[in-house]
């Protein structure tokens, strides 16, 4: 890996369509070789400023009790910040033994947190933005598909936690195009109409005076629907 250690350096953000860049690391579930270990499923890696802090916290929690959601949908979760093994143990042990929030309690992180003390994957992964913090990572979730390719950044600032359920969306929605071929209008979730690949059915039904394929809505030549049942989703 290329050195990342100094502190003047700026770093290249990864970008959407590219290789999941590659990271020995040690976790709280031991070492990982990101993303090779993870070949074959989706990975959310997401990052959190520090340890024992209020709004990370609440979103551990929320990740945490979402986990076996997550694992349904073939997806791990791996969590990074810039603080130490033995920090992420008892920050994570006092979750389980003394935090009760929005009706989780007991809650056992089970999934990797990486320490990452020599921001090498924070600077990385693009996860530290000095005009946010120089010393914390922001809060990143990147989406990785089964062959090791970013599929969706989002980042939010120090301050905001994460919509879990735009992530859980996000993630249903990347698989539905993959395996549906289609893409997806605003705000969709599943059960809702999808998109038809504009050189298909929208092209035809130009061609055709306007007539679409059985099934499929057409607002103009170049955008049109069709249903994709939210069971045939959930099924595939
Ligand atoms: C928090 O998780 O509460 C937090 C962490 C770093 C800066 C601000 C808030």
């Amino acid at each position: 890996m290329e050195n990342v250690n100094s502190s003047t350096k700026s770093y290249p953000i990864p970008r959407i369509g590219e290789p999941a860049p590659q990271f020995k690391a040690i976790t709280t579930q031991g070492d990982i070789n990101f993303p090779s270990d993870y070949k074959g499923k989706w990975v959310i890696l997401f990052s959190h400023p520090a340890d024992f802090t209020p709004v990370c916290t609440s979103e551990f929690m929320t990740f945490a009790s979402m986990e076996e959601e997550f694992k349904a949908l073939n997806t791990e979760l791996v969590g990074l910040s810039v603080d130490g093994l033995y920090s992420h143990i008892a920050w994570l042990r006092t979750i389980k033994e003394k935090i009760q929030y929005k009706g989780m309690k007991n809650i056992e992180v089970k999934f990797p947190l990486i320490e990452d003390i020599t921001m090498e994957v924070a600077n990385l992964y693009g996860m530290v933005q000095p005009g946010e913090s120089n010393t914390k990572a922001v809060r990143a979730v990147f989406f990785i598909d089964p062959k090791g390719i970013i599929r969706t950044i989002i980042y939010y600032p120090l301050s905001l936690g994460r919509n879990f359920d735009e992530i859980k969306r996000v993630l249903i929605g990347l698989q539905t195009v993959d395996e549906f071929k289609v893409a997806l209008p605003a705000d969709w979730r599943p059960g809702d109409d999808v998109i038809v690949p504009t050189a298909g059915s929208c092209g035809q039904a130009k061609d055709r005076l306007e007539i679409p394929e059985e099934g499929v809505t057409c607002y103009d030549w170049f955008f049109c629907t069709k249903k994709l049942e939210k069971e045939k989703i959930e099924k595939a």
